[in-house]
Order: C-alpha cells, then structure tokens, then sequence
C-alpha cells in the first residue's frame, strides 16, 4: 500500500470511529487506538501537503490561527419558532392546522435544545460550510470551528443524500462540559458561563479553533432542507439523515392526536432533567413538507411549527437554615442551606437569599419547604414558600445584627439593600478579602499569590495587612506546608515587582467601597497624587467626572480613618507608586470627554478590554447596554443582531474600529 493510500484508508476508519463514538456512543476501539491511529494520519498528512483535504478527521484538532468569521447569506433565512407557555396555546395552533389543512395530518413532537443554532451546507457528501443564526438573513460563517465538534460529520456514509443540501441543528455544550469548564475557569479567576447556552455560543465564535476542540462540543440536527429529499415526511427525512451519519435526536416522535401531544409533552417536562444536555421546551412541526408549504410562513416564524417552552424548573426541598457570608467589603450575603435536591442536572445545597428584604418579603421559616428555582443561570434562588406545610411553632428568620465573623454591629446604609460590618480593618473575611482583592490582576497583579496562599499567610500570622507583604522575607515564606525555595522566591520577587505598577491601579487595589478600576482611574487623573487625593474634600471630589456624593463620601471616610492613613504611610515607604507620572499621563487626552460608548462585536486590531481602555484613557466612558444616552457604537464585526435593531430604532450612530482609531488620531 502507498503512503497516500494509507492516508486514504485512515481517513475512511478514523471517520468510522468518530461517528460510533460521537454519534452512536459506541466507540470498538480504545481512545489509545484512536489517538494511534490520528498520529499515524497526522504525520503523512504532514509529508503529502498535496493530498491535503479541508475534511479530513485530522482538522477536529482545531488550529490556532486567530480567525475573523466572513458573514455569509442563509440560502433559506433562519427563522424562529413561535413560542408557547400553555396547553391551551398549544390547543389552539392543534385546532389552527387542522382548519387550515383540513385532512389528516401528523406532528413530530422534538425536543427545544438550548443550545446555539447552527446551519451546515453539505455538497458531495462533504461538509462545506457551517454558519450561526446571526441575523437570520445572515451569519457568521464559523466552519473550522465546527469541524472540531466529532459529532458532526465531515464526510457522510451511506447513500441517498442529495447532491446539495442543509442541515439545521443546535450546538450544545453538555452539562457535564459545563460544569467542569466553569469549575476551570473559577480556579483561573476568570467570569464564569451563565448556562450551557451562553458557554455553547461563546465558544462557537471563539477565535481560536483549538479552544472549541478543547471545550467538548454537541450538536444534534432537527431540520433538513434541500431540493431533493428523500421523503415528503420530516421525520422520516431525519431517520434517513441519522444513516448518513448524523446525530439525532433518538427522542421525537409522531403524534396523530393532541392527547398524543400532551403525552409527549408531560414526559419530557420531567424526564428532561435526567438527559445530558439542556433543554427548554418541546417544538411541534407538521410533518408532511407538503403540508407546510401549504401553511406557509408569516413574517418571522412558519405557521407549521410552535415551540411549547417549559416553566423554569423549580423543585421542592427544605430550608435546614440560614448561614451568613461575609464579603470583602463587609456586606453580609444571608444563604439557605437545603436539603440536597435535584434540579436541571445538578445538587442543589444552597441558594442565595440577597438581602433581608428578601427573606421578609418570602416570609421564610425554618423548616419550611421552599421552590428553588434555576431560570438559566447557576446560583439557584428561593422563589416561594410551601405555606401548607410549615412545621407548626417553627422559628421565623430574622436578619443577624452582628457580624459571623467578627461580631461588630451590622448597618445599613440608606439606599442599599444589603448589611455590611463596618470593622474594616480587624474582620477576618474583610482582611483576608481586601488582601485577595490587592493581589489580584487587574490590581497589583502579585504572581505567585492566590487567594489559598493568601489564606494560609494570614492563619501562620504572616500577614495582617496589604503592607505586611512587603516586609515578607522569603526565609518565613519556606518554613510553611507545601512551600519550596523556589515558589518563596517567586512570591518575593512577584510582590517586589508590583511596587511598578502605575498609580491609577494602586488606588484601585486599596479596596476603597465604590471605588472599581474606572473610577480609579478618573480619580487617579484628577488628583495626581496620594496626599491630594486625601485632601480633596466632599466637593471636589464630587467635581469630577462620574463621581457622585456616594463615591465621595466613601473616599473621604476612607481617609478619615487613621488606620487606613498608616496603612498608606507603611506602603509609601515601601515605595508603592502613589502619584501619577508622566508616562502615566502618556497617551490620555480629553477627545471622548463625556461620550458614552457601547462596544459590541469582534475586533481585528485591539482586544475590548483595550478598546475599553483607550476610551477611559481620552476620558470616555464605556458603558454596557445602549439607551438613548449612548453617543455611538464601537462596532467590530459580528455585532448582534438585537443591539443592532436596538442602535438602528433610537438612531444611535455606528463607528467602525477603523474610524474609531482615526477619530483618537485626530489633533
Ligand atoms: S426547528 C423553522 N427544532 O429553537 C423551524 N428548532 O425559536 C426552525 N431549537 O432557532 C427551527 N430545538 O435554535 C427546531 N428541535 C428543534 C429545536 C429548535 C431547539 C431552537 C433553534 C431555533 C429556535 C426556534
């Protein structure tokens, strides 16, 4: 056999497995094997650059090349589904077909994966492009990303299927996936996926195909569209498209009759938690195509199909009691802890109960059996209470006066909702948290340092306060557990090194209540040092830009206490950077002086955190969702479509990077 047979027939069995792993979840042979065999292919593939080919199962490996996706026209546009919430919405589509057709007629019952929804074009039996929902009309073509999802065929097998046609489908990121991505992302100290969903699409767009082949991608196809399909029945279409290789889903299935409709519905409303991926609701299509075309389309949505969405699950547990968290800062979050429940995939243990407001408002006992609910997102919360079956004599819970941790009184500030400890200086969780927030990244950035390290410096004694690192030898560091030489010597050095960083960052990691990195840096460009900033009083400070009576307050308590002022002293003679210097200065001018900014998209020449900054930098501000205050967009490509619509109806301008760059360039 010659190399470039050998390649071919690699190809053809490396498939194989692929799809009776991926799709049929049936893998005969071992991963060893698998990786063996994708090793052998890799390294010819390497010597015969001639014989490459763009679908190869060697291109699931991703790349790391950064990637700008090109927009490309839907053949057919992406609609959406109407949605229903009720059995007699679901009644009435029923009574609307069967008046409009007048004949008999069948509807696959499927279920709504929420996930992100993506078409596939294949030609030849060879995937040629996939390309996201984006606007409908148009969207991102993003096809390296997709070849790395093994679920998803790249050559088909079998025969039958048109010369030429799509494959609609949702990508999904499993819960299992989910969980172990945002448990990485925690230690990483890095935001956290709201849902599988919001992970599922972010990781579709990422730049980066090697990312998405990391992130162990799903993808089940529900809607064939072509010229020349094998069969008038959708279903029967989607039977046909399973022996072509594709992943569906094993659980639709024909009902002939509305109580066979609600059947399939009650099922899945409980039986959905147990698959592993997510799901909120059930879509409903006719299923004859002849049929649909007779129903046709409205505007947005085809008359054939409706999706049913589920309630938000909810479950039902006990409320064992109520623990306090205290913050950072000294707000005191009050948490349930439950009695283990399920709900959509996961234990639940505790949920967050915010503020008092809240457990008065739910009128909470303990004992009582509470509604946990999750409405998409990963801390559950108490939405109500069984009544009926409150233990006679239980006790009510009343918010604590006194802090857990430290026992000074609790306060309330008016205006606020939560409950802080105002000791400071002298409770563990707020020294400890005002330690953790000094080191991180976006303060002084201290290598070497985390939170556990942190932890453990402040149980042995070491460190007291922020100005306790810097008189740290290495020689303390290494008497402790699970420290060497060599990672004392890299916390030394890591804290020296942060004696650089700049003055607006300083300010930032002091900690100071209000006080985040923007307002940092407006009050680090509007008093260029330390001593003015101390000696600035209510009203100048409340001059400057964004920074209300709340902020300023705040600041000059800060000062007015003499711990904190010693605390500033010992820093300054460890030669922390407390005034602004001109390479500080570098760089900012007055250009966006009062204009809000709304960035949105993917950027070819800076990153957002870098555009964010630039705009701080010649005074604007960047601010999150657009109103009728926005002064432009800051549009790279792929800008969503419904911040799009929503910048189009109230006329916000547009800006291009290019035409942003110009406008800084501008004298
Ligand atoms: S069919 C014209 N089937 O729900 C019909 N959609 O609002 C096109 N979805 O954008 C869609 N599961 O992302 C269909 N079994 C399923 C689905 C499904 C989830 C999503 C899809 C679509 C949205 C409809």
């Amino acid at each position: 056999m010659t190399e470039i047979e050998r390649i071919d027939q690699l190809r053809e069995e490396l498939h194989l497995h692929n799809y009776k792993y991926y799709v049929l979840n049936a893998p005969v042979i071992s991963d060893q094997e698998f990786d063996k065999l994708m090793r052998e292919l890799q390294d010819l593939e390497a010597r015969h650059p001639e014989h490459y080919d763009s679908n190869s199962p060697s291109v699931r490996v991703g790349s790391d090349l950064n990637k700008n996706f090109t927009q490309v026209e839907h053949k057919y546009p992406m609609l959406s589904l109407g949605n229903t919430y009720s059995e007699a919405e679901v009644t009435e589509f029923y009574e609307r077909v069967r008046k409009a057709l007048n004949e008999d007629f069948e509807i696959c019952c499927e279920l709504k994966f929420d996930g992100t929804s993506i078409s596939l074009t294949y030609e030849d039996g060879k995937l040629v492009r996939a390309v996201t929902r984006g606007d409908g009309v148009k969207g991102d073509d993003v096809t390296d990303n997709v070849k790395t999802i093994r679920s998803i065929p790249l050559v088909l097998h079998g025969e039958g299927y048109p010369a030429q046609f799509e494959i609609r489908g949702e990508i999904l990121m499993p819960w299992e996936s989910f969980e172990s991505l945002n448990r990485e992302r925690e230690l990483r100290e890095e935001p956290l996926f709201a849902n599988p969903r919001n992970a599922a699409s972010g990781t579709l767009k990422s730049q980066n195909s090697s990312v998405v082949a990391a992130r162990k991608l799903d993808a089940y196809l529900y809607y064939l569209l072509g010229e020349n399909l094998p069969h008038d029945g959708h279903y029967e279409n989607l039977q046909e498209a399973a022996r072509w290789g594709f992943k569906i889903s094993s659980h639709m299935k024909k009902a002939h009759t509305l109580q066979e409709v609600f059947d399939f519905i009650n099922y899945w409303d409980v039986e959905r938690k147990n698959l592993p991926v997510a799901t909120d609701g059930i879509v409903l299509k006719v299923n004859s195509a002849r049929q649909q075309r007779n129903l046709g389309y409205t505007a947005k949505s085809p008359r054939w199909a409706i999706a049913y969405k589920f309630q938000a699950e909810q479950a039902l547990t006990k409320l064992l009691k109520v623990t306090y968290q205290v913050g950072r800062t000294g707000a005191v979050t009050p948490v349930a802890n439950l009695e283990p429940v399920q709900l959509s995939g996961t234990v639940v243990k505790r949920a967050s109960l915010h503020n008092a407001d809240i457990i008065a408002s739910l009128d909470l006992h303990i004992g009582d059996s509470v509604y946990v609910e999750k409405g998409g997102e990963i801390i559950p919360k108490i939405t109500g209470v069984d009544l009926a079956s409150r233990p006679a004599g239980s006790e009510k819970v009343t918010f604590i006066t006194h802090c857990p941790e430290c026992g000074s009184p609790l306060v309330r500030y008016e205006d606020e909702a939560a409950h802080y400890c105002t000791n400071e200086t002298a409770c563990p969780p707020q020294i400890k948290g005002k330690i953790e927030h000094f080191i991180s990244r976006k303060a002084m950035n201290i290598e070497g340092l985390g939170p556990e390290t942190v932890d453990q410096f402040y149980q042995e004694g070491l460190i007291r306060d922020v100005a306790d690192l810097y008189t740290l030898q290495a020689a303390d560091i290494c008497r402790l557990d699970r420290m060497g030489e060599k990672s004392a010597d890299n916390i030394i050095q890591g804290i020296s090194r942060s004696k650089e960083v700049p003055y607006e960052r300083v300010l930032f990691a002091l900690g100071i209540r209000f006080v985040g990195e923007t307002v940092a840096k407006k009050i680090a460009k509007a008093f260029r040092s330390i001593e003015e900033l101390a000696n600035a009083s209510l009203d100048d400070l409340i001059h400057v830009d964004e920074i209300g009576e709340k902020i300023a307050q705040s600041i000059r308590l800060y000062f007015a206490n003499d711990k904190n002022q010693k605390l500033i002293r010992r820093l300054q003679e460890a030669r922390l950077r407390f005034e602004a210097d001109e390479e500080d200065l570098a760089g900012q001018t007055d250009k966006l002086q009062g204009k809000s900014i709304v960035i949105s998209g993917v950027f070819l020449h800076h990153s957002r955190d870098e555009y964010k900054d630039l705009i701080e930098k010649n005074g604007g501000k960047n601010v999150g969702s657009i109103s009728k205050k926005t002064s432009f967009i800051l549009a790279g490509d792929n800008m969503g479509p419904s911040k799009l619509e929503k910048a189009q109806k109230l006329g916000i301008p547009i800006m291009s990077e290019d035409e942003f760059l110009a406008l800084l360039e501008q004298e």
